[in-house]
């Protein structure tokens, strides 16, 4: 008998049939492996803007956790934003103590709590911060890097460091966003490391940052095109 198949969002997604349990007499129980299209093409879509790969570690944790398209398109255009900014600051600050790894893995996973709060996804709400930090502590994520998931919005908080502030900066110019408060605690950094008046680090910053959010609309764009909604899961 052929399987009965869950068809929901079938538009982005692939349903492949691992098992076809026939219950002796009573009606046929089908169980479904969903291979999600959606989110493979969200991980692996090249964007435009080109948008780098994340790192195969958040791949497959993703991937393990059947992650919203949406939100693997979102933590792409962060970590890639992530990765120019870290770049173009190496090279106008190099005095600047950046630990480049820890900036990129923060950016590519910063939003992963939006897996238990999909909500979060299309309307404001924090709970995927602490739940982001959990979940990957359970995946076995080191604490210094799991806690860009708590931080990523906390700019504010004591004991926050370059890399928090990095990360939330590349949470915000992807989309063009310019956070005055937040770019300030950024400068500071930058005036202490390099000695220099704060009105000629935020020039030079604010430079960088005009650079990556030039590209604003086209990420936004590459985004809205990953759907929200998760694949359904095996039924
Ligand atoms: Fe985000």
């Amino acid at each position: 008998m052929a399987p009965t198949l869950t068809t929901e969002g079938a538009a982005q997604e692939t349903i492949r049939p691992q098992f076809n349990i026939d219950g002796g007499g009573a009606a046929p129980r089908t169980l479904v492996v969903v291979i999600s299209d959606a989110l493979r093409r969200a991980l692996t879509a090249p964007g435009d803007p080109a948008l780098r790969p994340l790192p195969d570690q958040v791949v497959a944790l993703l991937e393990a956790l059947r992650a919203p398209p949406r939100l693997a398109a979102h933590l792409r255009a962060v970590h890639d934003v992530a990765a120019q900014l870290t770049d173009a600051l190496a090279d106008r600050f190099p005095q600047l103590p950046v630990d480049r790894a820890a900036v990129l893995f923060g950016a590519a996973t910063h939003d992963i709590g939006k897996v238990r709060h999909p909500e979060e996804l299309s309307g404001p709400g924090s709970a995927h911060e602490p739940a982001g930090y959990d979940l990957l502590l359970r995946h076995g994520v080191a604490t210094s890097v799991a806690r860009f998931a708590r931080t990523h919005a906390s700019w504010q908080q004591d004991g926050i460091d370059v890399d928090d502030l990095l990360v939330s900066v590349a949470d915000k110019v992807w989309k063009g966003k310019r956070v005055t408060d937040l770019e300030d605690l950024l400068v500071d950094r930058l005036a202490a490391a390099t000695g220099r008046d704060r009105w000629s680090v935020f020039l030079d910053l604010d430079d960088i940052l005009d650079r990556i959010a030039a590209d604003a609309d086209r990420r936004l764009a590459f985004q809205a095109t990953h759907p929200v909604r998760a694949p359904a899961s095996g039924r």
